[in-house]
């Protein structure tokens, strides 16, 4: 079998889950791993039996071998490495956020168009098992038709770890952008239509400090049905992660952290239901980037969905400014790929 070579550009926590992941696939390989620190570079290499390392993205980027990177850097920085990835003819999994503003995603974008690689969002919360059986349920119809959701993301935010740059807005930190978009995608992605406007409270409650801690957002959608996304980092209190969907003939509740379940309401009664669950959201996440790659199609979460959530983000930001409902721009076209590979609906989005 031939394997997907593939190089990770930045060394930090995320990505011990990404090699993690990888070690657990038979088709794709790390053939190459890039940090500014020589000890990271030389801990991963040991760890994950990686032959090659760098001290700089650019020296990645010009390894003939590797076909295609993820980008698991500071947020700041998924922009420019994305876009010189995609130069370097490298397919391309930058972590989420997808980056700082709509203008870097529409260069990333025309970035993986214009040298034909793939870009793909990385949204874990889109690769759990338990979201992944809750999308089959409700696009099986058997629930009937789809009235709302709300999802949350409620957790410590643990001040007192926290990196600073997650402490400031500046730098694409703060809970909305770095976990909103968690809740943002999950939300959006069951709700089977693209948002049209946005109204949202955004703040620092709990926390001294230069980004916000806690979001709420009513988003409205194409097909005429709201719903919910809070995404809070509390100083204590206890964790939810639960998202819930309301359909006229059934429930759904499912959540994958701590706990893991997905429940069906039926008859005033909650009821587990079996799924299959991957050995990790990275492995599911990384088959189906391969899987783009081998068949080229387009990732579940690529570029121009990757985008979307993005606007919806920042539409909630303007709207927590202003008080209003910020209306976001017709973006019919994203549902047509620039490269012109058509859009798989394996994960259900359409
Ligand atoms: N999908 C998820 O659930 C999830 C979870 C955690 C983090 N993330 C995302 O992953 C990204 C990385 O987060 P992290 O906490 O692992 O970051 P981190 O700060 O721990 O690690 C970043 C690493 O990149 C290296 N680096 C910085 N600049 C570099 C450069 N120019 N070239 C090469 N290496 C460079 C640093 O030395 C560091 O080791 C963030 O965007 C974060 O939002 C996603």
């Amino acid at each position: 079998m031939t394997k997907l070579k593939v190089g990770i550009i930045g060394l930090g926590g995320i990505a011990r889950s990404h090699c993690d992941a990888i070690a657990g696939l038979d088709n794709v390989e790390i053939v190459a791993v890039a940090d500014l620190f020589e000890e990271k570079r030389n801990e991963y290499m040991t760890k994950y039996n990686i032959p090659r390392s760098y001290a700089s993205h650019t020296e990645l980027l010009a390894d003939h071998e590797v076909e295609a990177v993820a980008v698991t850097l500071g947020h700041q920085l998924h922009h420019r490495l994305t876009i010189d990835a995609c130069r370097a003819g490298k397919h391309v999994l930058v972590e989420k956020p997808m980056a700082l503003s709509l203008e870097q995603c529409d260069e990333m974008i025309e970035a993986a168009a214009t040298n034909q690689v793939k870009l793909m969002v990385g949204y874990t919360q889109h690769y759990y098992g338990t979201s992944l059986k809750a999308k089959e349920i409700l696009d099986s119809g058997q629930l009937g038709p789809l009235i709302t959701a709300v999802c949350y993301m409620s957790k410590n935010w643990s001040f007192a770890a926290r990196r600073p740059q997650y402490r400031s807005r500046y730098h694409g930190g703060g809970m909305w952008v770095t976990n909103g978009v968690h809740v943002v995608d999950r939300l959006t992605w069951m709700m089977a239509s693209q948002a049209v406007s946005v109204s949202a409270a955004i703040g620092t409650r709990a926390h001294y400090q230069a980004s916000d801690d806690s979001a709420t957002a009513f988003i409205r959608y194409k097909n005429g049905l709201a719903g919910v996304a809070v995404a809070v980092g509390y100083a204590d209190g206890a964790p939810n992660y639960e998202c819930q969907v309301i359909c006229a003939n059934g429930t759904l509740r499912f959540s994958q952290h701590g706990s893991k379940y997905i429940q069906l309401g039926k008859g005033d009664t909650w009821e587990d239901v079996p799924f299959a669950d991957p050995p990790t959201e990275m492995h599911n996440e990384w088959k189906a980037f391969a899987e783009s790659i081998e068949q080229n199609i387009e990732p579940p979460t690529h570029g121009e969905y990757g985008r979307h959530i993005m606007e919806i983000i920042f539409a909630a930001e303007r709207s927590a400014i202003t008080g209003n409902e910020v209306m976001l721009q017709d973006s019919h076209a994203w549902l047509h790929q620039k490269s012109g590979v058509p859009v798989t609906t394996r994960h259900g989005w359409i």
